[in-house]
Formats: C-alpha cells, structure tokens, sequence
C-alpha cells in the first residue's frame, strides 16, 4: 500500500490543459484574423510534415462534444487560452463579435457541466497584423496593447473567470522562438530574447494593473503568470558544477519570477548578459513586482549542468546556437539510466519535487500550481483502445513527487495535466501525442485513452 495512500489536500485542484492554436482550427473562421502561427505554418520546412493547425482537433466546431467529454471523466478544472486574434482580430482596434461569442459559449458550457474554467490570455500567437505592424514584443508599445485585449477580456468573460493568467512560457517565446528561432515568428537572435522576454514582463503588469485596479474587487478572481523549467542537478559535485545548476535555474525561471517575486532579474544574468539585458524602470518595477496571485508553473524534465567555460563550443544545444546556453555558461547532459519520453526528454520525477522545494524557497512559499505537466507516447488504437500505460506510469511517477512536496510543506495547490486531446505540437507537427484522449485528426473522432479512465479515478478518489 502507498504511503498514506497518497492522499491530496481536500482542496487540491485537479485538471487538465489546452491551448487556442493547438486545438480549435477554424483559423479564419468567423471573422477571426491570422496569428503568427497560421503565418509561420505556411512557410515550407518550419513545421514537421508541412503540417498546420488550420483545422488542429476542430475543438472550436466540436467544443460541446469536448466538455461532454471532460465531464465523463469527473473533470472539475479546464485551463484553456484564449486566441487574440480571434477576439480582437488585427490586436488592437475593434473586438470580433463571433470569437468573443465562441469563448463565452465555451465558458457557459464548461460551468454547465461542473467545470471551472482556467483562462490563459497568450499561448504564443499574437496576431499577425500586429507583429508585422509594430515588431509585437520587441516593441514597448506591446504593454498597452496587450493590457487593452486583457481588459477585453475582463469585461466580456470577467464575470464567470476567478482565475486568470497572462502569458504562457515566456521563456518558451524569447528563447524558442526568438533566440533558436525554432518557433514562430523564429527569429535567431542573441540579442532579441531578453527584449522580448523584458516586455512580457512589461505587458503581464500592465495587464495585472488593469485587472486589480478596475476587475478583480467586484469579479473576485486572482490573477497569475506561467512560467516553466525543468529542474537541472549539477553535473558532479564539484563546485563549479554546482554553481552551474544554480545558475541555470536563474537563467531559466528566475529571469521571469525574480521580477515578480523580488523586484529585479537575477544578478548571474545582469553580469553574463551586460548591456543586452534591458533594464526596468522605477514605474515597471512597481507594476510587475508582486503582480502575481500564485505561482503557475509548467514542469516536463530535468538536466544534468555541467559548468562550462566562456566561448565553449555548445555542441551538445539540440537547436545548434548557443544563443542562451552561451550566457548561462552551461552545457546540459543526460544520466544514461534515465528513461525518455517520445519527446526525447529526461523522465525524473524527483526533479520535480526539487523544482517545488526550489520555488518554495526562493520565493517565500508561494500558492503554486503546476499549470502544465505530461508525456508524449505513440499511442495506437488496437481494438477501438488505446493502452498508454506508458503515460499512467508517467503521470504516476510525477503526482507522487508532487505529493510529496506537500507532505514536505510546499504549498501546492493544484496540478494540470498536459493536455486534454492530443493536439498540433508546434514545430513537430501531429505525430507526438500528449493528450488523455486520442484524436484522429482525419476524422476528428475522439477517443479517450486508458490514462482518461485511471485520471478519473485520481480525481474521484483524489490520491494516486
Ligand atoms: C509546453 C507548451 C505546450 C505544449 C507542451 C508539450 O511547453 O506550453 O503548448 O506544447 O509544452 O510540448
């Protein structure tokens, strides 16, 4: 029998995750404009395949049958983002009737059905008149536009949303897609990253300001940011290898929470960046410190952090530019008895419960959730069933670590499974599945997978 049978606080939260691009097509639909990614997915070679997510799961035709779907499995949390482009299609100027109708159906539906909704406001696709107007966030201007479609947001979806967040991965979208420029609008830069990330951060206290000052008393809701990191364990236990994993951790999780958290970036990344880390102003740092009601994170593997040398060659960077990797002075390596997912990502549950015991520290015990956290498996239908055992296991491994965090006296409050239905995975295309629910992308037919079943076990029993 497992310990305490690995009961979870009668509070915790339970769900799962999505996001607008990677699961509801319609791309023109209804009066929707193009984000970056119905751009970039035209651009031959950038996506696996030659595949886009112009129809993805169909989810915005199909979202009855979806949350049909989630209540079958005793779902009571839903976290979902919200596509810019198609509530206010050029980002700024006039609102889209039709798209604002489409999220207020899915909200109605979702509370119909028992499940509370979760509403992200940027998962990676500002819109593209925007971009290619204003440079998007490499533009300061970005704050106020961004504030303006959050406050579009407030007002129309307010009254039914108590749990609100930003932005998704802003690290994801300096480094992924403009430092590798493996992710639209991929741009290679050294430079662009941390401007980029700057004015996320710039953009997420604006719009927390807008919300505090004008929504929340009278909506009642809280309002966060979701970062993500994988957790990284030094190298040997040399003390240089040591310091590397520290600063690894700074460069990934604290350039975002450090300015929330404690007012300012890290100090390792003030030294290695220099000029190209731009700096706050007194007025940023008032909206941005303290602007977050918990800590959302996204949590997937864990590195080994080996200390490296200026101008070391950065060979082992799958993306083949240093970009980052070169400031942090890190190079990354594998325990050879660590067993991958699909994805090619270490699976250490451990370094999730390091992770949290980290956040905990560091940012004086916040209210954490983990926003996102799974497992891509090749998921075959044999006899109408899917068996991914592989992905219970998985799952298994990392709420067990998450339990035990509590049990050690993290405050973690809930945990969101990536993803709902599998669904367009970027630059990858449809062929890592991630989801609980198998979809057939020819016919659009969903099919919940073994792992749907044991989940809601999980939930109804609320231990593993
Ligand atoms: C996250 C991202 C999701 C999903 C997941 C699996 O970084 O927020 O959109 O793609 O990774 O790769």
């Amino acid at each position: 029998m497992l310990k305490n049978m690995e009961k979870f606080p009668n509070d915790f939260v339970w769900g799962t995750s999505t996001s607008s691009y990677q699961i509801e097509g319609a791309h023109l639909a209804d009066g929707k404009g193009p984000s970056i990614w119905d751009t970039f997915t035209q651009i031959p070679g950038k996506v696996a395949n030659g595949e886009t997510g112009n129809t993805a799961a169909d989810h915005y035709h199909k979202f009855k049958e979806d949350v049909a779907l989630m209540a079958q499995m005793g779902l009571k949390n839903y976290h979902l983002s919200i596509a810019w482009s198609r509530v206010q299609p050029l980002g700024r100027g006039d609102a889209n009737p039709k798209g604002i109708q489409f999220y207020s159906d899915l909200i109605d539906e979702l509370i119909k059905n028992g499940i509370t909704p979760w509403i992200n406001l940027y998962h990676w696709d500002i819109p593209t008149a925007l971009q290619l107007e204003t440079d998007g966030f490499l533009n300061p201007d970005i704050a106020d536009y961004f504030a303006d479609y959050a406050e579009l947001c407030f007002k129309n979806f307010g009254d039914r949303i108590k749990n609100w967040m930003t932005f998704n991965e802003p690290w994801v979208f300096s480094i992924l897609c403009y430092g590798h420029g493996v992710l639209a609008p991929g741009r290679v830069s050294n430079t662009e990253p941390y401007i980029v990330g700057h004015n996320i951060l710039r953009s997420h206290g604006k719009a927390v300001d807008v919300y505090r000052r004008n929504y929340q008393k009278e909506q009642n809701g809280k309002i966060g940011i979701i970062n993500n990191c994988d957790w990284r364990e030094p190298l040997s236990d040399s003390v240089e290898d040591k310091a590397a994993a520290q600063r690894s951790l700074e460069f990934f999780l604290g350039w975002f929470a450090d300015p929330i958290y404690l007012g300012d970036y890290p100090d390792i990344m003030k030294n290695n960046v220099g000029d190209r880390l731009p700096k706050f102003t007194e007025e940023d740092k008032k909206l941005i410190k303290g602007s977050s009601d918990f800590f959302g994170i996204n949590h997937y593997s864990t590195a080994l952090a080996e200390n490296a040398e200026v101008n070391k060659k950065y060979e082992v960077n799958v993306y083949d530019n240093g970009c980052l990797f070169e400031d942090e002075r890190v190079v990354l390596h594998a325990d050879p008895t660590w067993k991958k997912t699909e994805m090619g990502w270490n699976i250490v549950p451990e370094g999730l419960n390091n992770l949290l015991h980290w956040i905990d520290k560091r940012y004086d015990h916040p209210e954490i959730y983990i926003t996102e956290n799974g497992v891509a498996t090749t998921d075959e239908i044999i006899e109408g069933e899917i068996n991914d055992q592989t992905r219970i296991d998985f799952l298994k491994g990392y709420f067990s670590a998450a339990h035990q965090a509590i049990e050690e006296g993290v405050n973690l409050k809930g945990y969101f499974v990536w993803s709902f239905m599998d669904n367009f995975e970027w630059a990858l295309g449809y062929e890592k599945r991630f989801g609980l629910h198998h979809i057939d992308f020819e016919t659009g037919k969903r099919t919940p997978k073994k792992s749907a079943g044991w989940f809601k076990k999980v939930i109804a029993s609320n231990s593993i």
